[in-house]
């Protein structure tokens, strides 16, 4: 009898996940004190706080390619800062401190604290100007059926056709905006079933990737882009695939960013965002949501829920860490 055998590569060596997953969880745990208390600020200020001291402990030579805004602007983890103690491996990082900060200050579910690496010029940089990306994501046995010029209802057809189902047994998940209506529309005509979110677009690409796991099929419709980046990186560790173009907000922003140079024709796809071959990835549970349960507090310290991955094993762990409080009485 043929034995399964499960590829060993990359066990015996280094795997910077699991100590990105600290770095993570450190975000989750600061962060989640401030949920529901209304303040997107203070939420945001904490995970950043936090994320980049854990950071600091990390044996990487990371330079910040997705983080919080240019220098100027942000005083911790801004493009091109360099993390990590610079005793690693030369990576370009790509973080999201709280995707959701809506959610994690209204006290809603989705938070997530995430960080992603991938050999150092592999990632992609969006350039100044670029905000927003249109998206389509899904599982690895639909990586090659999707299309984001074709019709939503050609998507959909196709995906049906793979997982051997009906239209209206899909379900698309897609952010609950005005610039998705007629997208929204589309989709109802054809019958599938749609999951709208108010926020969090990188844990509904994860969903989408991991097929049967989540009952959501396929992310459609218009995120952020540095969060269409840290969404490839996991799909990049799962096997999917994620497809995206730039998205103007106005015909001003059109116009600039053509005059820029940008190519708003341009299909991004899971190697043009992340072209590494050894990415990995964090991300914990700030509040609950459905890929990971959100922090909880007690007296002797906190529980965090996160999901790590590798690219070169194709390794996804679920992690559940007991964190005991150090206070001084
Ligand atoms: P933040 O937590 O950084 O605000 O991002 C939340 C988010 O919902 C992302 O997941 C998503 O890609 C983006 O905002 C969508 O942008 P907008 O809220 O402007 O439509």
């Amino acid at each position: 009898m043929q034995q399964e055998r499960f590829e060993q590569s990359g066990t015996t060596e280094r795997n910077l996940s699991m100590e990105l997953v600290r770095v993570t969880e450190a975000a989750a745990l600061s962060a989640g004190r401030w949920m529901g208390k209304g303040n997107k600020e203070m939420v945001d200020q904490a995970a950043v706080d936090a994320m980049r001291r854990a950071v600091d402990g990390v044996d990487m030579n990371g330079v910040v390619v997705i983080g919080e805004g240019e220098k100027d602007e942000a005083p911790m983890l801004y493009v091109g800062e360099q993390i990590g103690n610079g005793q690693g491996p030369e990576v370009d990082v790509a973080v999201d401190p709280v995707d959701g900060t809506r959610l994690l200050s209204l006290g809603v579910p989705g938070a997530l604290a995430v960080v992603a690496t991938a050999e150092r010029g592999t990632m992609y940089s969006a350039p100044f100007g670029v905000f927003y990306m249109e998206k389509i994501a899904v599982g690895p046995a639909m990586r090659n059926v999707i299309d984001i010029n074709a019709p939503v209802m050609v998507n959909l057809d196709r995906i049906a056709r793979v997982r051997d189902a009906r239209i209206d047994d899909l379900t698309v998940v897609i952010l609950d905006r005005p610039r998705h209506q007629e997208m929204i529309k589309q989709i109802r005509e054809v019958g599938a079933r749609i999951r709208l979110i108010s926020d969090g677009d990188v844990s509904a690409a994860i969903q989408a990737a991991m097929e049967d796991y989540s009952g959501v099929d396929v992310l459609m419709g218009i995120g952020g882009a540095p969060e269409a980046v840290l969404a490839a990186a996991a799909i990049k560790c799962i096997g999917g695939e994620i497809q995206c173009k730039v998205w103007p907000r106005s015909n001003e922003e059109r116009e600039k960013l053509k005059a820029d140079g940008i190519d708003l024709e341009r299909v991004y796809r899971t190697d043009d965002l992340v072209s590494g071959k050894d990415v990995c990835f964090a991300a914990t549970g700030i509040t609950s949501g459905e890929l990971v349960k959100g922090v909880q507090y007690f007296g002797w310290g906190a529980r965090t829920f996160s999901i790590m991955m590798r690219s070169r094993s194709g390794t996804i762990r679920f992690i559940e860490a007991r964190h005991k409080w150090r206070r001084k009485h």
